[in-house]
């Protein structure tokens, strides 16, 4: 009994190894360009190179460029001396990952992947520069948070292989990605790039071409509401330490703002209550006044808490 459960768990891994192979030989035959070297595209430009995909991380701002290097240059260095990684493998690693300022090293992409400021006229201005120079299959990807992917499609010559990946933040840590189809998007387009989040180890599921997409119609107007609640006279360490404890949340709502940035959380919140026309989006004016105070959260040093 025992020697055949073994052998089953060895032929397991020797299958899973073998398919972790043939998956990394079919990622290094594609090309992968990610737009934008900043919080987000450094990361899911590293979270590709990880997955052994041929990846070219383009930002036009040198210091950009400078910062993604030397950020993912110190990370692995950590995880080399913690024992979680080799030279090697940083090595292979980042062998598979070029940097480059030119739109121009697009060309042979079979997919690329816009994460450039959250602007509607910078996305749109990138997007029909990529149309101009990039193969005519190649598929072309927004990491938007909100925007309209209908609405970025309708500039390019392809509005059919446009559509939305919204990753999270950290990239390579969040395990998962939201697929957003615009309404040109076609069928082949949909299950090549599921089909790539797949490889790159994500879990996907698909959300609606509507502001917030699926997690941050939900979790936005939570955070909201929790505002609310500290405009009402609650305390927000007891707002959140009720959040923890009944939900089990790692973070309480309010936390949860002032690490994301109470600006940022805002824009969202306002971009609901603009998309859907609808008072229930309606953002809670403690918000607001915050903002106009520079209370931003962690980056400001004052939120709903006080920071060092
Ligand atoms: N920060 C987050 O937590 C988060 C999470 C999910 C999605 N997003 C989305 O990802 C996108 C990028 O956000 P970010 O936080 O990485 O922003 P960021 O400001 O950190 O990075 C944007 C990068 O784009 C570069 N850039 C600007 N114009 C460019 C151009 N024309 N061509 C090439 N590069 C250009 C900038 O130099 C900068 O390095 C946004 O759409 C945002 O909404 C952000």
């Amino acid at each position: 009994m025992r020697i055949e459960y073994k052998i089953r768990i060895l032929y397991n891994d020797f299958n899973k190894n073998n398919k972790d192979e043939h998956r990394k030989e079919r990622c290094k035959t594609m090309k992968v360009a990610v737009i934008g070297a900043g919080l987000m595209g450094s990361g899911i430009a590293q979270t590709c190179a990880q997955a052994g995909y041929e990846v070219f991380n383009i930002d036009t701002y040198a210091p950009a460029i400078e910062k993604a290097k030397n950020n993912i240059d110190n990370l692995f260095n950590k995880k080399i001396a913690k024992g979680k990684m080799t030279e090697e493998q940083k090595a292979e690693i980042l062998g598979h990952l070029t940097y480059s300022s030119s739109f121009e090293d697009v060309k042979g992409a079979a997919l690329i992947i816009e994460a450039v400021p959250e602007k509607i006229d910078i996305k749109k201005s990138v997007f029909e520069q990529l149309d101009k120079v990039a193969d005519p299959e190649t598929m072309i990807v927004s990491n938007t948070s909100g925007l309209s992917i209908s609405e970025i499609a309708a500039v390019t010559k392809r509005p059919n292989k446009v559509m939305g990946v919204h990753f999270f933040y950290p990239a390579p840590v969040m395990k998962l990605v939201e697929l957003i189809r615009g309404i040109a998007t076609d069928d082949d387009t949909y299950e090549k790039v599921r089909e790539f989040a797949v490889n790159i180890k994500k879990t996907v599921v698909d959300a609606p071409e509507y502001p917030g997409f699926l997690v941050n119609r939900i979790l936005v107007p939570m955070q909201n509401e929790a505002a609310f609640m500290v405009m009402e006279g609650c305390k927000p360490e007891d707002v959140d330490t009720a959040m923890k404890l009944a939900c089990n949340f790692p973070m309480g709502p309010l936390e949860l703002t002032d690490f994301v940035g109470v600006d940022t959380m805002l824009a969202t919140m306002t971009g609901l209550y603009n998309g859907f026309h609808d008072s229930k989006y309606r953002p809670c004016p403690l918000l607001e006044t915050m903002v106009k105070a520079g209370h931003l959260g962690r980056k400001s040093g004052q939120g709903f808490y006080k920071y060092e």
